[in-house]
């Protein structure tokens, strides 16, 4: 077999540009003008959006507007590093990786009503009536949680409000809520466009239902369906996703269209803690119908939670994706938080599109969303290593983030041996501290990464490894993007993908690519 590798510096594009009816503010708070961010730190991310400061969650309201720019919502408490308060910070960026902190998009109504998760449309045929003359309006949907005067939860209710200016600033809709509710469970609104009709998935979040709504115009919505338990349950559905996307065959050609359904899970995962589940079907404008019961994990990692998919892709490209990249198990722990002033950053973009492998069937593959805007030379590549090992100091690099490939071709399963492996080991100058994964390319092919020896974070829950399985055929890819605390793989074209986040004490400064090609 063949392997081909390549380790290329990742250049963060700084700058960052450091970026209602009734609204409570509070007075820490800032209106009108972007939160400060210093983006220095040693395990701050510097291609993954993270906050400027204070704790995030998950991401929201995503869209692209008709000008190319990618809009960002997140959960965000802008007083603290740790969870509460929950506002919408916003960002935009026109690549995906260049983000620039907008002022906070929308606050609580009161000091015991907070914005929780949801979504937002472009309304360009004006269904809604906020929008005269305008093709550009935006309604954000999106769950107030109430809060008892006893701290218990009241209850939780879908609301809207729409923006004038493209995204910037909204005006809660003065009828609100459009879906109301007594639960303290019902949450997370992600609305579409189906034809000739919005549709709202919501969680109903501990009884594992999400209902579907329709509505024609976003403000009066009608129940259509229910999905009901499915797969795996953990504790709690939340963040659910519907969305259209390609089918790919292996050479990458469109082969059609289908529907993934997406719920996340919190707590409970199997592997700990969060993670999403999807399941690939048919929708026909009020009900889903998935292909088959299996349950499918969209990363097997353990950072990669309340992932949602971008509104407005045009029908014909590949869906886009961002996941909040932390765990509830230990988020509201790990060391950024006391050492840098900011807690959680998202997952790279990616592209997502149905394929079918083989045994396994179809799958969602995952990849990195073009990386070329923030590429910076090739640091080193090697297209003949066979046994060798390559060892790269990459501490010039002053993003400290790297992006690495391997490609292995002309793979004869009858030759390969338990030696046949290929691995990478990213480590620090004098800690002793590393990140580490690797490929048995024969039997039940199993990939690890170890996450265990860096020494910023313990955690009981902070679990040192993951694996999975990948049945080879005559070739394989892995393509690894490590910055700073957080470190993505997308294996064998992103059929399987992970998201870990590691603290270090010291920056990952080399990169050691070992294994033997036999
Ligand atoms: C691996 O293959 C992909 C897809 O053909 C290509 O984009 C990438 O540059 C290759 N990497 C290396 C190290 O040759
Ligand atoms: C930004 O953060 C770095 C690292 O945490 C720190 O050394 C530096 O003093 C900070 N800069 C400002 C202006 O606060
Ligand atoms: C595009 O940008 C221009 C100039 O800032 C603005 O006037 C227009 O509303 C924007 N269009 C959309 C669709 O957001
Ligand atoms: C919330 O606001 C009410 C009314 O202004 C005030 O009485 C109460 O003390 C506030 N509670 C908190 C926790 O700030
Ligand atoms: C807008 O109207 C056109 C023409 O009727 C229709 O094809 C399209 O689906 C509508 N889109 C939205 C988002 O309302
Ligand atoms: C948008 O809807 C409002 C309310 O129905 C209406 O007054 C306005 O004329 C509409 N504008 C356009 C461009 O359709
Ligand atoms: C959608 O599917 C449901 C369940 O199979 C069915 O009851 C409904 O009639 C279908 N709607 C359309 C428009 O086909
Ligand atoms: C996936 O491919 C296998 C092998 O070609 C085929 O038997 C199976 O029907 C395919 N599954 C789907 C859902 O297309
Ligand atoms: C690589 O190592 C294997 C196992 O030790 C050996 O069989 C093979 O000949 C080596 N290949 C090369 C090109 O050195
Ligand atoms: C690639 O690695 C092989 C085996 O370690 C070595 O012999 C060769 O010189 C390397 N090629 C380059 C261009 O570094
Ligand atoms: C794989 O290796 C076996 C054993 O050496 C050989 O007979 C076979 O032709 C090889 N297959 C390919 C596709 O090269
Ligand atoms: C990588 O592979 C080499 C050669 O098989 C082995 O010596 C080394 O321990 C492996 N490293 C990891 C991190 O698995």
């Amino acid at each position: 077999m063949k392997l081909t590798i390549a380790w290329t510096a990742v250049l963060a594009l700084l700058p960052y540009v450091f970026c209602k009816t009734s609204t409570y503010v509070e007075p820490t708070v800032p209106t009108g003008t972007p939160i400060a961010g210093n983006y220095s730190g040693q395990l701050r991310p510097q291609i993954h959006f993270s906050p400027p400061k204070d704790f995030m969650n998950d991401p929201n309201g995503m869209f692209l507007d008709g000008n190319g720019t990618y809009h960002l919502y997140y959960q965000y408490n802008p007083t603290g590093t740790v969870a509460g308060n929950q506002h919408w910070g916003h960002a935009t960026s026109t690549d995906l990786y260049t983000w620039i902190n907008q002022p906070i998009a929308l606050y609580p109504t009161d000091n015991q009503t907070f914005v929780f998760s949801g979504s937002a449309v472009v309304d360009t045929n004006n269904t809604s009536g906020f929008f005269p003359g305008q093709d550009n309006g935006v309604v954000a949907i999106y769950t107030l949680a109430h809060y008892n005067a006893d701290g218990t939860a009241g209850p939780q209710t879908q609301n809207i409000a729409y923006s004038l200016d493209g995204g910037f600033t909204f005006i809660p809709y003065d009828k609100n809520p459009i879906i109301p509710s007594t639960s303290s469970q019902f949450r997370d609104p992600k609305v579409i466009w189906f034809e000739d009709h919005w549709v709202a998935v919501v969680s109903y979040a501990v009884e594992f239902t999400i209902g579907f709504y329709t509505s024609p115009n976003l403000r009066d919505w009608t129940h259509a369906s229910n999905f009901t338990p499915h797969g795996l349950l953990g504790l709690q559905y939340e963040c659910p996703n519907l969305v259209s996307m390609p089918i790919r065959d292996s050479s990458g050609t469109k082969t059609g269209s289908a529907w993934v359904f997406q719920i996340s899970i919190n707590p409970g995962a199997p592997l700990g803690g969060s993670i999403a589940e999807y399941f690939p079907g048919n929708f026909n404008g009020t009900h889903f119908t998935p292909y088959d019961p299996v349950a499918r994990i969209a990363d097997f990692g353990k950072d990669n939670y309340a992932g949602q998919f971008f509104y407005g892709i045009p029908e014909a490209d590949d869906a886009i994706s961002i996941a909040w990249a932390s765990n509830w198990q230990y988020s509201q722990s790990v060391p950024t938080g006391p050492l840098e002033g900011w807690r959680s950053s998202m997952s790279l973009p990616r592209r997502n599109y149905l394929t079918n492998i083989t045994r396994v069937g179809v799958v969602m593959a995952s990849t990195p969303y073009d990386l070329s805007p923030v590429l910076g030379g090739v640091i080193a590549s090697n297209s003949s290593l066979e046994n060798g090992s390559l060892t790269v100091d990459y501490c010039k690099v002053s993003s400290n983030a790297v992006w690495l490939s391997i490609n292995a071709t002309g793979i004869n399963s009858t030759l390969l041996t338990s030696m046949s492996t290929v691995n990478f080991t990213f480590s620090s100058a004098t800690t002793n501290e590393s990140v580490s994964g690797g490929f048995y390319f024969a039997a039940d092919s199993h990939f690890f990464l170890d996450r265990g020896k860096t020494k910023g974070f313990e955690n009981p829950f902070f679990t040192d490894k993951v694996s999975t399985t990948d049945i080879v055929g005559n070739s394989w890819s892995a393509e690894v993007v490590i910055d700073r605390s957080i470190l993505e793989v997308f294996l064998d074209g992103g059929t399987r993908s992970a998201t870990q986040t590691f603290f270090s004490n010291e920056p990952l400064t080399k990169l050691t690519r070992g294994g033997s090609s036999d």
